[in-house]
Formats: C-alpha cells, sequence, structure tokens
C-alpha cells in the first residue's frame, strides 16, 4: 500500500473547503487563500463576498500526520472514506461547531465566531489580537497573572449550568493526553513509530518509565476541561481583556489536564525558540503551579503535582513524535520546525525527566526536578 502524497491530500481538502463554501453561500465570491500549516487538521483563509474566514476540516478524523503516514489506506482509499466522513453528523468539524456553540452559549467564555458549517467544514470568523504565547513572549513577567486569568475564567465557564449536557452529546475526546499516547505508544507498532523518529534509543526508554509509572489521579477536580489548551488557542484582542478561545476539544476529564497541555507547550515552546526572558517566563510557570498546588487541600497537592507532571512529559512526547514523523511533504509551522530542530535537547529533557520517576513518588519532588531539567534544556539550547 502506498500512503497518499501530501500534495494529493492537500489538494482534495481545498477542493472541499471551496465546495462547502459554495455550498454555505450560494450565490458569493469565494476566493481561496493562505493555507495555516497544521499538523492536524486542513486550515485556510478563505474570503467569501469580500469577508475574510478560517476554513477548517479534518481528512478521515485522524491527523495528517497519521494519514499521511497511510493509517486511512491509500489515496482512493482516503478519498472514498473522506466523501464519507464529509457528510457524518459526527465528524470532528460537526463536534467542534458544537463545542463553539457551547463555549459561547452555556458556558459564556469568548471564542471564535462560528461563520457556518457545512459538509464537514468549519468556518469561524479571524480573531485578532495577541495570543497568550505573544503575550508571554513580550512581557515574559506577566506569566503567572495570564495562566491566572485563563486557568481561572476556563474552569468558571466550563462549571456553568448546561456545558456539560452539551459536552456530553458532542465530546471530542482525539486530544487528550493520556488517550493519545496509549494510541500512539501501545505494544509492537509503538515501537516501529518510536524508531521512525530518529530517536528511538532516547524515547524507548522514556515510554517504558511512563507506561511503568503508577498513575494515582487526584480525588477531586473531575470536570468538562477545554481539552487542547495551547498557548495559540488562547487570544487576549484587548489589553487586559477576557481571553477568547479557538479550537475546543471538550471533554470530562481532571482539570489538572488543561495546566498540563499549558505547561508542557508553553515550555516546548522557550526550549524551541530561546527567548532571551525564558528564565523570567519559566520562574512564572513555577510560581503559577506552585500557587494552583497551595490552593487544593493539603492531602491532594502531591497527587495533583504528580499527575500533572506525568501529563506534562506525556503531552512533551505526543508532539515531539508527531512533528519528527511528520513526512516531508507537509508544510511545518514555524514552531514545530524549531522544536524538530531542537529535538535532540526535547528528547534529552524527557529522557533525564522520567529517570528520575522511579525515585520517589513524590509529586513536589517530581515537579521541582522537572522544572530543573528544563532550565537545563533551555541553557543548553543557548549553548548550542
Ligand atoms: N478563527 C481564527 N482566528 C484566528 N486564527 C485562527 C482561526 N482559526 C484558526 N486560526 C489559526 O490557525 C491555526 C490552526 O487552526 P486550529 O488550531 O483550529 O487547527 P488544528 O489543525 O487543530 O491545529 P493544531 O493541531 O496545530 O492545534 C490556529 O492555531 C490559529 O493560528
Ligand atoms: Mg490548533
Amino acid at each position: 500500500m502506498m500512503p497518499p502524497a501530501a500534495a494529493d491530500v492537500l489538494a482534495m481538502a481545498g477542493d472541499q473547503v471551496l465546495t462547502a463554501a459554495r455550498s454555505a453561500w450560494p450565490g458569493a465570491e469565494v476566493v481561496p487563500g493562505q493555507v495555516t500549516p497544521s499538523v492536524t487538521s486542513y486550515v485556510q483563509l478563505i474570503t467569501v463576498d469580500g469577508r475574510d474566514l478560517y476554513a477548517k476540516t479534518s481528512v478521515c478524523g485522524v491527523s495528517l500526520v497519521s494519514l499521511l503516514r497511510g493509517t486511512c489506506g491509500d489515496f482512493e482509499t482516503v478519498r472514498a472514506r473522506q466523501a464519507a466522513y464529509l457528510l457524518s453528523p459526527d465528524s470532528l468539524m460537526a463536534r467542534e461547531a458544537a463545542q463553539l456553540r457551547a463555549l459561547a452559549g452555556p458556558a459564556g467564555l469568548g471564542t471564535v465566531a462560528l461563520a457556518g458549517y457545512d459538509r464537514g467544514v468549519l468556518f469561524t470568523e479571524p480573531v485578532p489580537g495577541p495570543t497568550l504565547a505573544d503575550l508571554i513572549e513580550a512581557e515574559p513577567g506577566r506569566t503567572r497573572e495570564l495562566l491566572g486569568t485563563i486557568v481561572r475564567d476556563l474552569a468558571e465557564g466550563l462549571a456553568r449550568e448546561g456545558v456539560t449536557e452539551a459536552v456530553e452529546s458532542a465530546p471530542i475526546r482525539e486530544r487528550g493526553i493520556g488517550g493519545t499516547f496509549s494510541r500512539k505508544f501501545n505494544g509492537l507498532s509503538g515501537g516501529i513509530y518510536l524508531r521512525q523518529t530518529g530517536h528511538g534509543e532516547v524515547l524507548d526508554p522514556v515510554v517504558a518509565r511512563l507506561r511503568r509509572t503508577r498513575r494515582i489521579p487526584p480525588a477531586s477536580g473531575r470536570t468538562v476541561v477545554f481539552g487542547d489548551l495551547k498557548p495559540e488557542h488562547a487570544t487576549f484582542p484587548e489589553d487586559h481583556g477576557r481571553p477568547v478561545y479557538l479550537d475546543p476539544g471538550l471533554m470530562h476529564g481532571h482539570a489538572v489536564a488543561d495546566t498540563a497541555k499549558l505547561v508542557s507547550r508553553l515550555t516546548l515552546g522557550l526550549i524551541a525558540h530561546r527567548p532571551a526572558a525564558a528564565a523570567v517566563a519559566l520562574s512564572g510557570i513555577d510560581s503559577f503551579v506552585r500557587a494552583s498546588a497551595r490552593r487544593l487541600p493539603a492531602q491532594e497537592r502531591a497527587a495533583w503535582l504528580g499527575e500533572l507532571v506525568l501529563l506534562v512529559l506525556m503531552d512533551t512526547l505526543n508532539i515531539l513524535s508527531t512533528y519528527l514523523t511528520a513526512p516531508a511533504g507537509l508544510p511545518l509551522s514555524a514552531h514545530a520546525a524549531a522544536v524538530r530542530d531542537r529535538a535532540r535537547h526535547v528528547a534529552d529533557l524527557l529522557d533525564r525527566a522520567t529517570a528520575q520517576l522511579a525515585a520517589t513518588e513524590d509529586g513536589a519532588t517530581w515537579w521541582r526536578l522537572y522544572m530543573t531539567r528544563v532550565r537545563e534544556a533551555v541553557a543548553a539550547c543557548e549553548s548550542d
């Protein structure tokens, strides 16, 4: 079986976006624009009668990297499956549309405006303003405050009446950290996959250690989580105003998962981009996490920190391996390319941070050591 070629898949998705736009706005002038590099979905700016919109579609419900590695068969098979997938009421984009409505409705949160949904394609209005990642880079001294704003805002919104019901009818479990880790690294195929990253020797033991470590999820805190809380998925159109969110993956989970994704992706960004003030941002992350733990009942703190560190490490491995196995024809974002360039340092960080897991079961110690290893990784990148 020949895996599909990136150019064929991207061209097919581009056609499907145009067809959906013409169906959603009959008679309108639709002009395709720039494609946003993504390892997950096909995202493209389009203009509909002069109005700019982001169009987004998922090919067969799996990431573009998996698809191009042949997970859903050759191109002809993909084309047939995609035709059915686009019309499925449970497609990822149909659920994402429902989730944007839930965020703006019962959750009362700021979110990108849904402009339409048609034939498996989601259309949203562009949200202006810096992202959380931009703000932290520009003002690293505000890291703790900004993280607090987002985590509090989401916790309040996602706990509001009606949100649970909305999420139960259209959950997006695809972005869950633990589920993604198990899916990618189970058994035999996991080993083959790891070798294809080019860093299998370092990452093999990392997976083994993470799988061996007993997880003791914190007793309380199960709730609706945002699910894909990356620093580029929260924007601040107004200075010191309310955050606006995009690309939700709402599901039932433990609240610590959202903090874990933020921590993992922010530290990865600091390692990859080596901003001058990385140390300040890292202190902000550290102090935010410690303050969050202190607010919990004393007997829950260690379990919360322990689960946080395990999820951070799993998520870092999940995304590192995705970036490393992306086929050459798939355009990568500047961020993804930068992480690939520093892959050795990220793999070393994972190696050192997981080597310590067996030494103690104390979550507070895991967190302290994780931060030390991150600081070392940033320093190692600086001296490259
Ligand atoms: N409505 C919008 N306004 C502004 N930017 C947007 C909008 N929709 C998408 N984008 C941009 O396109 C990027 C990719 O979109 P999105 O996150 O929805 O897709 P994705 O395939 O899930 O990406 P990833 O897996 O990288 O998170 C976003 O991070 C953002 O930069
Ligand atoms: Mg995204």
